[in-house]
């Protein structure tokens, strides 16, 4: 059975961990390839309200095995947390492995994602400050430190050694800030070894024999393409390597391109962003605050899931979504919170972009151009109706179900699933790609 990848086509926040927890009921291997805990997935279901950080979001179904992959950073202290919160609400970790080669980080990641942001001033890129990109920079510097050598104490005290001594030069000697205790680091982490060292193994050998087996397997992205190191919004972009989009998948679960045949792209109906960067459709005043605030007070507003910063919003932006679906080869897509745009007389939708006077059709790649294009807007009628209850396409508002064909066209890929609200099954299925009951 080919698996699946499922990747976020905008600056993330588009609802992948959602749509996973949805389709993970027909997996029995779902993996986590790339970012760390700066990804922040939202998921309710019938036990509540979850925020995960480094968890895949198939942990709430008890036949699936949740991995966290090889190109994913992970930070010990959250997500021995995260499992431990995951645990006192019912819910069982038992089937949780961390790839031994999944790199760590280290207290070190973290003063310095500060101490950068800070030093950078107006060029502050808007991080989350979880560590995340040092720790990705020190990865592809060869100087990470590793799961496999977290749970192997010698081998953490060998590189702590090594590497301590050079850091506290950096953070003091470059960024004047305090140096790091050696021993407390090492008491720390020795324990987070202990603790974590039974869900560490060789998660690329288990998937790869999952693969074997026929068995269906869906690897999670974090982040969205628009945030890619490479085809993103650079330098206002995040770090991990491999990339989180779907051809950095296989790279980061150690699996060969032939595993996969399908890639969903997950799209919000309209457009958000955090931290700092381009944004073409970006909305000010009214709108943007109509499109942030709805379901503020069940939780589910625009508000980061990982730092509660609030999201920029604004309109569906075509041109970027079809860009990303190319990038990524996405032949099927889920479209998230088609509820919220309820609330509008009219939508508006992105279809190019107009620089100096010329009409273009992709983002450019200069951040200046790419700060001053002007998009160009088709005007849809909106449907101003409530669609939480709906189930079946055909029982959404013509103007609705206008809309998501509008969608289709744009992005060049079918809509196989539109999501209505929060919960779980507030979904509407218009394909049944995963043996998923229509
Ligand atoms: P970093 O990943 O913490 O280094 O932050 C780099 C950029 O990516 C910042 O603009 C963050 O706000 C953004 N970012 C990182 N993770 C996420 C996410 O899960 N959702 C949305 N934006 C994110």
């Amino acid at each position: 059975m080919p698996a699946t990848v499922i990747i976020g086509g905008q600056w993330g926040d588009e609802g992948k961990g959602r749509v996973v927890d949805f389709f993970a009921r027909s997996c029995s291997v779902i993996a986590r390839y790339s970012a760390g805990s700066n990804a922040g997935h939202t998921i309710v279901n019938e036990l509540g309200k979850f925020g995960l950080h480094l968890v895949p979001a198939g942990i709430f179904h008890p036949e699936t095995t949740c991995v966290v992959g090889n190109g994913v950073v992970v930070n010990p202290q959250a997500l021995i947390e995260e499992l431990e919160m995951l645990s006192s609400r019912g819910v069982d970790t038992s089937r949780v492995r961390v790839s031994d080669r999944a790199h760590v980080v280290m207290p070190w990641h973290l003063a310095i994602d500060d101490l950068d942001e800070k030093m950078r001033g107006e060029h502050a890129i808007g991080t989350t400050g979880t560590g995340t990109g040092p720790a990705f920079t020190d990865k592809t510097g060869r100087l990470g430190v590793r799961m496999i050598d977290l749970v192997q104490p010698e081998s953490l005290e060998a590189l702590l050694s090594f590497v301590l001594p050079y850091k506290n030069r950096v953070i003091t000697e470059l960024y004047g800030g305090e140096p790091l205790d050696y021993d407390q680091i090492r008491d720390e982490y020795r324990e987070y070894g202990r603790q974590l060292r039974p869900f560490v193994t060789d998660t690329a050998r288990l998937l790869q024999e999952a693969h074997d087996r026929g068995e269906q397997i869906l690897l999670e992205g974090a982040q969205g393409t628009l945030l890619d190191l490479d085809n993103g919004t650079y330098p206002y972009v995040t770090s991990s390597v491999p990339s989180s989009m779907s051809g950095g998948a296989c790279l980061g679960v150690g699996l060969g391109p032939t595993a996969v045949s399908r890639v969903v792209g997950v799209y919000k109906a309209y457009q958000t962003r955090v931290g700092d960067g381009p944004f073409p459709t970006e909305l000010f005043g009214e709108e943007a605050a109509a499109l942030r605030d709805h379901g503020i007070d069940q939780g589910t507003g625009e508000y980061g899931t990982t730092t509660g910063r609030p999201r920029r919003c604004g309109w569906f932006d075509g041109v970027l979504a079809r860009q990303t679906a190319k990038l990524n080869g996405v032949n099927s897509i889920a479209l998230t919170r088609l509820d919220v745009l309820a609330q509008f007389e009219s939508v508006q939708v992105c279809v190019g972009y107009e620089l100096d006077g010329e009409r273009i059709d992709s983002l450019p790649a200069s951040l200046q151009d790419a700060n001053s294009v002007r998009p160009v807007y088709e005007v849809l009628p909106g449907w101003q109706q409530e669609v939480s209850d709906v189930r079946h396409f055909p029982d959404l508002p013509l103007e609705a179900r206008r809309f998501v064909r509008r969608i289709e066209e744009l992005v060049d890929a079918p809509v196989d699933m539109i999501s209505v609200g929060p919960e779980r099954e507030q979904a509407i299925v218009t394909r049944d790609i995963f043996g998923v009951p229509l």
